[in-house]
């Protein structure tokens, strides 16, 4: 058998004796959504190569296009510009299983005034929280009404002429941030977005790279009202969260030496490399030129012998969605390895805290779930057990569990594993190509 045989929606994963070679990942998923969303407000439009393959980014290009935005994809090719938009849907918009579509849809139909939607997404979006971006919206004059008073989708928007002022955010998230500065920037107002820690910057990055002033003061960023955004054309580098996978896996699994090439090395995105350098793994950064304002490297690992460490709460927003694949590392290190602060996991398209003390258990793991993270006594890289584990539908659960896999001593079938298109359809491919 294969490396990783699809069965319907489960994958046997075989344990492997080496992961070599090198690879691109697809393009950065949080990038490419900004690349949409900006392009909707330039007339002259946003071009990007290397677009996300993953179905998240195709739900944003899907609602961007209902609501009369021009959007023209070509392979990895994808312009948006403001084409006729933005007009009234005929339908609810379909965010799928994307919170970054959703929440940043918020924000940009919010600010036009008399615009009318609404927005839904699949059983897991329309369980997540989305009080967190309403709310701030509301206090600036949205118009939004939802399911249990607009906490959770589907949520019903009326454009209105928003306020500016300062808002302080009660939980770091980079997509409420964005979908703020998409409302200031549409609004009447100066805005000024303040955070607990310092999320993700790619909005930030990217309205500088295209001359759109912005002001960053240590957590807060202030943004003035525009006309328009100007154009521009870039390749988008690829996903440090999908990379992360093969960073974990090389550094697991024995004999392995693995680069993968052109990584988005924003300093809001690496604390992977961080934790895995404070592991003992052997990791090297190359650099590349910049893309669209964000530095590029490949990045090569090597198997190691890892040691357990200590992630702290501030340590957090830079990790947060290779925590789950972190774990995986954890597991296999000598020592306690202790992750907190990352109760936020427990809100992403599943409860990834309880999802991964599952699955690793199920693989023999000595892990225990703790309300904000895991504390996991690793097996000094002895191999983990066969199971059948699930990935409760996510994405990353499922990558995660298949990188653990990697290093069992017998095969794993993952339930529901064709959840890893919505960021990387290309997973199980580019794993047989590594370990062939
Ligand atoms: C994202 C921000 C993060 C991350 C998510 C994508 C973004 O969530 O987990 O996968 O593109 O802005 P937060 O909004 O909680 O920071």
């Amino acid at each position: 058998m294969s490396c990783a045989e699809v069965l319907v929606d489960d994958v046997v994963v075989e344990p492997c004796s080496g992961l070599k070679g090198e690879l691109r990942v697809p393009g950065d998923k949080s990038i490419s959504h900004r690349a949409a969303f900006l392009g909707a407000l330039s007339d002259e439009g946003i071009r990007v190569d290397n677009f996300s393959s993953g179905e998240d980014c195709a739900s944003t290009l899907r609602c961007l296009e209902a609501l009369g935005f021009s959007v023209v994809r070509s392979g990895g090719r994808v312009s948006v510009s403001r084409g006729s938009g933005p007009s009234d849907p005929a339908e609810p918009l379909y965010a799928g299983n994307s919170g970054t579509t959703a929440r940043l849809l918020c924000g940009l139909m919010s600010a036009v005034p008399g615009l009318f939607g609404v927005i839904t997404g699949d059983g897991s979006l329309r369980g997540r929280p989305m009080g967190r971006v309403v709310e701030p919206l509301r206090s600036l004059g949205a118009r939004i009404d939802g399911r249990d008073g607009g906490r959770l989708l589907p949520l019903s928007i009326r454009g209105a002429r928003l306020s500016g002022g300062r808002l302080e955010l009660r939980v770091p998230s980079a997509q409420v941030k964005t979908a703020l500065i998409l409302a200031g920037l549409m609004g009447g107002d100066v805005l000024t977005v303040a955070e607990p820690h310092l999320s993700r910057d790619h909005t930030e990055v990217m309205l500088e790279h295209l001359g759109v002033p912005v002001r960053r003061n240590g957590l807060s960023v202030t943004v003035y009202p525009v006309d328009r955004v100007p154009g521009g054309a870039w390749e988008v580098p690829g996903d440090m969260s999908s990379a992360a996978f093969w960073l974990v896996a090389g550094a697991v699994v024995p004999r392995s030496d693995l680069v993968v090439r052109g990584v988005c090395l924003n300093r809001g995105r690496t604390g992977l490399l961080d934790a895995l350098r404070a592991m003992g793994c052997h990791v090297e950064v190359h650099p590349r030129s910049p893309q669209g304002g964000e530095a590029v490297g490949d990045v090569r690992v090597r198997h190691s012998n890892l040691r357990g460490i200590k992630v702290q709460p501030h340590q957090v927003p830079s990790m947060v969605d290779e925590l789950p694949v972190l774990a995986v590392a954890a597991s296999l290190a000598q020592g306690q390895t202790e992750i907190r602060g990352a109760g936020e996991l427990r809100h992403k398209e599943c409860d990834r805290i309880g999802a991964m003390a599952q699955g690793l258990s199920a693989m023999g793991v000595r892990i225990r779930e703790v309300e904000d993270g895991w504390v996991i006594q690793g097996n000094g890289g002895a191999p983990l057990s066969p199971a059948r584990v699930d990935s409760y539908g996510d994405h990353r659960i499922a990558m995660a569990l298949a990188v653990g896999a990697l290093a069992a001593s017998g095969p794993v079938e993952i339930r529901g594993a064709s959840c890893v298109s919505i960021s990387y359809p290309e997973f199980f491919d580019h794993l047989k190509g590594l370990v062939s």
